[in-house]
């Protein structure tokens, strides 16, 4: 397979598999695409050994980097606000929503003394250290996620040869990213898991190659799972696709055992965008917790970064007993696509890079049976 895009990068399929499990990186690029390493849920601490353990497995394949650079969120008018202002704004209302939910679901309270993990800073600007830690090593693309790559990522990318991509929901989006100066935009369609808007792939890609196509590479992502789902966004114009549930029921990915489970079991129309983990509309597996949510009778998630600082600690408690509590289980869900409803057995990555390969190429034989002599 070969387009513009993947043959500078130097990739054998243009398959871009966004994960935040290290492995799934390594075998993704092992097997020709590019893994693309999600960094918000790491330290920063842990981050390079992440990487340098990618870097040793990989060899000089290329792999690519993610960072969530919110341009939107509460306090980004003046900076941010520190830890205990975040806290002072959370409402005692919505600790009182989530105590009552976890109780009724019979979910224990964390053990004395277990910490919740690191909170992560937003916006583009509290996490520069991290991006200048990540162009020290040899990716070979930076992408960011919620708003348009800030200028010094773009020069840094530029100097380094280091491919800046952003993700785009909108046509309006995808312009704005590429008058920022990003080189690929990953036009990302409603049916998506994690953040995503409300236009679909199959009408948000034509429309963003029209745009952009000309200045920027466009991936396609959102309900790509398969390969007549390549085949489809490379014929709507992208020169690659991204992926990001797929990854999620693989031998390699980390998800929680339990969401797994429940990822191979849900079907098409068991998926939910919804605010109440991240406090942006995101979609995610629809469960007692998404239900909670999204009933009129409760409080309205917070905004970005009120709602992630309130729920991390109801999230730790009801992850922690998912697998032998039977409430923490019905609460239980995660980022996941409506592509999970044909998520149904655990394969390797290996075996899903192979199979997207050849279900490209006996759908290309089939549409070229198609074409009049
Ligand atoms: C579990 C999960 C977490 C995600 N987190 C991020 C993220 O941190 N940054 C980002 O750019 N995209 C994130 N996404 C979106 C993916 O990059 C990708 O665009 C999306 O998964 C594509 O649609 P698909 O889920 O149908 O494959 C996430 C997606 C999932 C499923």
């Amino acid at each position: 397979m070969h387009t513009p895009l993947a043959d500078e990068l130097g990739i054998e399929f243009p398959i871009f598999a966004f994960t935040h499990c290290r492995d799934v990186v390594v075998e993704v690029c092992k097997a020709g695409g590019m893994g693309v390493f999600g960094v918000a849920a790491h330290s920063t601490d842990g981050l390079e050994a992440e990487l340098r353990w990618i870097e040793e497995r990989i060899g000089d394949r290329p792999y690519g980097v993610d960072l969530l650079l919110p341009t939107k969120f509460a306090g980004s008018d003046r900076g941010g606000f520190d830890g205990s202002q975040l806290d002072e704004r959370i409402p005692e209302t919505h600790r009182k929503f989530l105590d009552d939910l976890l109780e009724r679901h019979g979910v224990p309270q964390l053990p004395e003394g277990s910490s919740v993990g690191e909170q992560f800073a937003v916006g583009a600007d509290s996490q520069r250290e991290v991006v200048e830690m990540l162009f020290e090593h040899p990716i070979g693309l930076i992408a960011s996620a919620l708003g348009p790559p800030p200028p010094w990522m773009i020069e840094t990318g530029r100097e380094k040869g280091v491919k800046v991509a952003a993700l785009a929901g909108t046509v309006e989006h995808a312009v704005r990213h590429v008058e920022a100066g990003a080189d690929i935009v990953v036009a990302q369609g409603y049916e998506a898991g994690g953040h995503t808007g409300t236009i679909s792939t199959m009408v948000l890609v034509p429309e963003v190659v029209d745009a952009v196509g000309d200045r920027a590479a466009v991936l396609a992502a959102g309900g790509i799972g398969n390969g007549r789902q390549l085949t489809a966004g490379l014929a709507l114009g992208a020169q690659g696709v991204w992926c990001g549930s797929v990854w999620l029921t693989t031998e390699e990915a980390e998800t929680h055992p339990v969401v797994k489970e429940k990822f191979l079991e849900a079907g098409l129309g068991d998926t939910v965008r919804s605010r109440s983990l991240t406090g942006k509309p995101a979609r995610q597996l629809r469960s007692a917790w998404t239900d909670a949510w999204e009933d009129e009778s409760n409080p309205d998630p917070l905004p970005m970064p009120l709602q992630p600082r309130l729920t991390r600690e109801y999230q730790a408690r009801i992850n922690r007993t998912a697998h032998n509590n039977a409430g923490s289980k019905q609460l239980a869900n995660y980022f996941v696509g409506q592509v999970v409803g044909s998520m149904n057995h655990v394969k390797s990555v290996r075996s899903v890079m192979e199979e997207f390969a050849v279900e490209y190429a006996d759908t290309m034989e089939r549409l070229d049976g198609f074409m009049a002599e």
